[in-house]
């Protein structure tokens, strides 16, 4: 009888970010539109964003940030079988920002394709990073969450241009033994609240016309109070479903890397969790709201300050326009920092070995 082949699970072995060097600040926006630096750090935590130089586009930023995911994982760019870009700002509309991605990495084994779930996008790639990989469809998938929000911004509304940022965060993502790396991914999304947050042209339904640009169609609208109820109940009820199915519970969790929308957002998560300060990471003051790449930042931030340890309890939470929402739970793998997760190993489980 053909003997039954394992279930393998899947982690993270290397993470990476980039943000652009050019620094908008809450003064620089006070001379902009009708607002102050005290409303914007009040209502939202934000102090500052970065914003992509006009020769880089989103592929650019994801370089940088895969090539520092790559190196940390200790493999390079012919060794990827997959790239998942979770983003809202694609280089063009074709070819994908993942394929443009490819040719600049070199990774020319790769499939590479694109996903587009706004904020949520990064936990929709680990999501699907773990299903390819448990389905041996791939053994190493690259996740990028990337945008260039500035390019989708009216600077002249100032309900959502003191927000938004750009930035790059990448994750390698490789087999390992199904007790570790990712226990539990949860991905929703309720069309009906498409309207809460929506680019009104550009695609099929309004292609751009001069109209559309005259009117501004082609940028962001946020119906922004609307969202945040529906923003602190999502992140908190997702992350609940996925504790559940890991077996585990909020008193569990050693750490949450959360989608930074909203420092009020994040706060109402943490309490009804009912989680210590310390356990909710914040970076929203130093880059706005970088969408699907704000949570691949923020984790590659976490690792190289040495916040993960092995065996810890990791939650992942976001909610965006579509509307969709999602979590991830992970028992983290990596030994210390830099370490590839193949050296780890997790209460007597092998972490990362390669099971193909
Ligand atoms: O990543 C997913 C997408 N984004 C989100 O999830 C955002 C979720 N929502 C939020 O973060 C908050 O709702 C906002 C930060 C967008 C707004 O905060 P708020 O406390 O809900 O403010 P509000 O919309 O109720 O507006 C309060 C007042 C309004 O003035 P009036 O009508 O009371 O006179 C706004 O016009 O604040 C005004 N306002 C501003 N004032 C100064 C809105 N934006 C600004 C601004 N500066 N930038």
């Amino acid at each position: 009888m053909k003997r039954q082949r394992e279930i393998r699970g899947s982690t993270i072995v290397g993470t990476g970010m980039y943000v652009p060097e050019r620094v908008l600040t809450n003064l620089d926006f006070e001379k902009m539109v009708d607002t102050s630096d005290e409303w914007i750090l009040e209502r939202t935590g934000i102090r500052e964003r970065r914003i992509a130089a006009p020769h880089q586009a989103s592929s650019d930023l994801a370089l940088h940030a895969s090539e520092r995911a790559l190196a940390m994982a200790g493999i390079t760019a012919d060794d990827v079988d997959q790239i998942v870009i979770a983003t809202t700002t694609p280089d063009r509309f074709l070819p994908s920002c993942a394929c443009t991605l490819q040719q600049k990495l070199g990774a020319s084994r790769a499939a590479a394709y694109d996903v587009f779930a706004a904020c949520t996008g990064f936990v929709y790639g680990l999501g699907i990073a773990r299903g390819v990989i448990g389905a041996r469809i791939a053994d190493t998938v690259l996740v990028v969450g990337v945008e260039t929000l500035s390019r989708i911004v009216d600077y002249t509304d100032r309900n959502t241009c003191v927000l938004f940022g750009d930035g790059a965060g990448a994750a390698v993502v490789r087999p390992c033994d199904p007790d570790v790396g990712v226990l539990s991914v949860s991905m929703h999304s309720d069309g009906a609240l498409g309207e809460v947050l929506v680019i009104p042209a550009g695609g099929s339904a309004r292609p751009a016309s001069v109209e559309t640009v005259q009117a501004r169609e082609h940028a962001i609208q946020m119906q922004g109070k609307k969202l945040f109820p529906f923003a602190v109940r999502s992140m908190e009820d997702s992350l609940r479903e996925s504790l559940a199915e890991a077996g585990l519970g909020a008193s569990d969790l050693d750490l949450v890397v959360p989608h930074q929308a909203n420092l009020r957002i994040i706060d109402a998560v943490r309490e009804r969790l009912d989680l210590p300060q310390e356990k909710m990471l914040i970076n929203i003051e130093r880059y706005g709201n970088t969408s699907s790449a704000s949570i691949p930042i923020l984790l590659d931030e976490a690792v190289n300050a040495g916040r993960l340890k092995l065996g810890d309890i990791v939650g992942l939470s976001a909610f965006g326009g579509g509307a969709t929402w999602g979590s991830c739970v992970m028992r983290w793998t990596m030994a210390r920092k830099g370490a590839p997760a193949s050296t780890a190993s997790v209460s007597g489980a092998a972490a990362a070995v390669p099971q193909s």
